[in-house]
């Protein structure tokens, strides 16, 4: 069995890989460029790839023995899903060991930027700290405050539990309704314009579809507080950046917090740069050692059972076996 991984992973994974097949790992720290993982994906029998990696139907079709896409990360926007399954190629992801870790960071994101605490750096080494200051780099409360959710899968209902321990008031919004997480969290149901009106803060949680697709946009924007803070730790997509932009620049809402973005990396050039009520973060919520290790422990055994012709513990197409050639 012939598989190509697509980054150096926690050596436990590839401790588990190793053995198993005829493995190559892409050493680079950039991903490989389309035509390399074109060339290495002919003769794979299974990839294991990361988020930044996009496995479509084209690169399905120039790989005829391939079998199982391990993704190491929870989303899978990156991949064709149906295109894999109509060719009988299983799909697996992360889900559930990234939760607690991406909950926290995204906790942070809106700590921080509610209290600027990433302008405070700025300000204390530009030596501008010339003394206390009752005006001072004023933020808003978190505690006590409103905390709506768009999407309430497992990182958004994490995201609600660590709301409780600061008497926050969580809405939320998704499609499908969680009536036991209300009960056990205290969380109260809302349409999308419900949540956008009348909460301090917004934290995404919804994975990226074409129908999240620029869900924050210029109309939804304007929907919100004036005092308003946007985190966004769920896909750089879901929000138009553009949009955002203007509405920071305009007080249309108060702050930013995201560590997506729409390209990533994004450009250097790009406006939310210039702006002191956004903060940037390089897609890394669930960046802690032991996260990532699971991630791609994970994502080893997504590959190891796809390899066998198994439904890997975490697949997002088991149908896909169905179709297989
Ligand atoms: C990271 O963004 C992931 O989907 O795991």
């Amino acid at each position: 069995m012939q598989v190509f991984i697509t980054r150096r992973l926690p050596q436990p994974a590839l401790d588990k890989i190793l053995p198993e097949c005829d493995a190559e790992v892409w050493q680079d720290e950039l991903p490989p460029p389309r035509d390399v993982l074109l060339e290495k994906a002919r003769d794979a029998d299974g990839l294991l790839t990361l988020l930044t990696d996009k496995i479509d139907a084209a690169l399905m079709d120039a790989a005829p023995r391939l079998r199982v896409v391990s993704n190491c990360a929870v989303g899978f926007d990156n991949i064709d899903v149906p295109a894999a399954t109509q060719r009988g190629i299983v799909v697996g992801n992360t889900p559930g060991v990234l939760t607690e870790t991406t909950a926290d960071f995204a906790f942070a994101l809106l700590l921080a930027a509610a209290r600027r605490v990433v302008e405070g750096d700025r300000f204390t080494r530009a030596g501008r700290w010339k003394t206390w200051g009752l005006t001072v780099l004023l933020g808003q409360d978190v505690y006590g405050a409103t905390l709506g959710l768009i999407g309430l899968g497992r990182i958004g209902a994490a995201m609600a539990r660590r709301a409780r321990g600061f008497e926050m008031r969580v809405l939320y919004y998704d499609p499908v309704r969680r009536e036991d997480l209300e009960n056990a969290l205290g969380l109260t149901y809302a349409d999308l314009d419900t949540v956008l009106r009348e909460s301090d803060f917004v934290s995404i949680h919804t994975p990226l579809t074409p129908a999240t697709r620029h869900l924050i946009n210029a109309a939804t924007l304007a929907k919100m507080k004036r005092t308003a803070i946007l985190v966004n730790t769920a896909r750089g997509p879901i929000v138009d950046q553009a949009a955002l932009y203007a509405a920071l620049r305009d007080g249309v809402i108060a702050g930013a917090a995201l560590d997506v973005t729409d390209p990533e990396p994004i450009a250097l050039n790009d406006p939310l740069l210039t702006l002191e009520n956004c903060i940037l973060a390089p897609h890394i919520a669930s960046a802690s050692i032991a996260t990532r290790t699971k991630m791609a422990m994970m994502a080893a055994d997504n590959l190891l059972a796809g390899l066998r012709g198994e439904i890997p513990p975490n697949c997002v197409n088991p149908e896909a076996l169905r179709n297989r050639r």
